[in-house]
């Protein structure tokens, strides 16, 4: 494969951006190489500065559900830039899209736009202190919500512990307020309950949790998490960023049939332009500034183009049989490679949830928590990615991140990944 331009475009980047990027898992470390940078993209294909061709299964991670360059979105962010990009004043798309989502979704009463998943989770977070007037807050080892300070956390030792940062340049201080328990684990998120009892203001997950491996959690445990929080006076938190608009319009909350008290968006929500959006119950909501003390705000928040850009993607989703033919197209690719896989006798499970997807090299059948994922599985991941590259499927450079199938992908996309998986399943295995 041609890499030359990429390659060139990558030096200059790295005199430009930290690491020659503005995001750091673009920058492959974690399956080796240099990234390859886009010139274009056009339903589910795309292609790179030398002209490769690829299926894309990355999808910008998570927010093309309709693919590249859908034209109803196309057309909707032209029309709109046309007449003026931004205003820092109320705009009759910013009422379009609130009410479309409100009459779709119902388990959000008022919403509030802002410009990035990080930024609504960040926001959520205020909200929930600001209405409980409590100051901790309690996360899941292996779930992310954006890099907010509150959030950067990892585990400490033992169970129900205070978190240590993940990231320099956040306070001890800052961190002492985040207690971090494992997914799926009742008993440990009870005890941090206990153990807190009174100063949690807010319980945050993602109900999917889709940024360390597709950890798909058993409704048994997202339910106890309602009831201790409904028992306990703490605003529970679904961080839908990944999930929601995906799983089905009402995400994870619909799926499983449980009422959150905040809801945080991103992606989809945006049609591929920057949007982030949390919501909740008027009552709620009502502690938001101007009604509210809660201050948060945005000069491009509600911007014009990325809501008429998100408007025209989610009026695709409420078509009749749309989630149901992602997740057919999904189920089709992924039963096909793990069939592969299981008659080879490969270490190896694709795991899906809806229109998610992500391998794993583990026989596990279901995994749950961070510390069930194999620790060679982003070692087989590199070359198998690689592999896929060759053969001109794309896929997100870490093999902790979740695949996309779209609205785009036809067919004939799934039946060639269905090859070059299998294929590069061989050559994993087999090298
Ligand atoms: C669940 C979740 N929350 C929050 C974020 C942060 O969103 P953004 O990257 O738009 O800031 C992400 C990003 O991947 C996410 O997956």
């Amino acid at each position: 494969m041609k890499q030359s331009n990429s390659e060139a475009l990558f030096v200059e980047a790295k005199k430009y951006f930290p690491g020659g990027v503005n995001s750091p898992v673009r920058a492959f470390k974690s399956v080796g190489g240099n990234p390859l940078f886009f010139e274009r993209g056009k339903g589910s294909h795309v292609w790179d500065a030398d002209g490769n061709e690829f299926v894309d299964f990355c999808c910008s991670w998570g927010p093309l559900i309709l693919g590249h360059a859908n034209d109803a979105v196309t057309e909707a962010i032209c029309t709109t830039a046309a007449k003026g990009a931004s205003f820092g004043a109320p705009t009759r798309e910013e009422n379009e899209l609130a009410s479309f989502i409100l009459q779709h979704h119902k388990y959000l009463e008022k919403i509030r736009f802002v410009s990035s998943g990080t930024e609504a989770a960040m926001s959520a977070i205020r909200l929930a202190r600001g209405y409980t007037g409590r100051d901790k807050v309690l996360k899941f080892e292996g779930c992310y919500h954006g890099h907010v300070d509150a959030l950067l956390v990892k585990a400490g030792s033992g169970l129900a512990t205070l978190g240590t940062s993940s990231s320099a340049g956040i306070p001890e201080s800052y961190v002492k307020e985040t207690i971090v328990v494992p997914l799926n684990d009742i008993e440990a998120f009870d005890a941090a309950i206990e153990m807190y009892r009174g100063q949690i203001a807010v319980v945050a997950i993602e109900p999917v949790p889709a940024n360390n491996g597709l950890l798909i959690q058993d409704g048994v445990f997202l339910r106890h998490l309602r009831e201790v929080c409904t028992r306990e006076g703490i605003v529970l938190l679904f961080d839908e960023v990944i999930s929601g608009f995906r799983l089905g319009f009402e995400g994870a909350s619909g799926y499983y049939g449980i009422q959150p008290d905040v809801l945080a968006f991103g992606k989809i929500i945006g049609g591929g332009m920057p949007v982030g959006a949390y919501g909740a119950s008027a009552e709620i909501m009502s502690q938001i500034a101007p009604d509210g003390p809660v201050y948060q705000a945005g000069t491009l928040s509600g911007n014009p183009v990325a809501m008429a850009a998100g408007l025209a993607q989610l009026k695709e989703l409420v078509k009749p049989g749309f989630y149901e033919e992602l997740e057919r197209k999904t189920v089709k690719m992924v039963s096909a490679i793990q069939a592969h896989a299981d008659q080879k006798n490969y270490v190896f499970r694709i795991f899906n949830m809806g229109s998610i997807f992500w391998v794993s090299f583990s026989k596990e059948k279901a995994i749950r928590r961070m510390d069930e994922i194999p620790e060679n599985s982003g070692q087989l991941f590199a070359p198998f990615h690689r592999f896929l590259l060759e053969r001109g499927i794309y896929l997100g450079p870490s093999g902790y991140e979740v695949g996309f199938v779209s609205a785009a992908h036809t067919d004939a996309d799934i039946d060639k990944a269905i090859v070059d998986f299998c294929d590069a399943l061989d050559h994993v295995y087999n090298k």
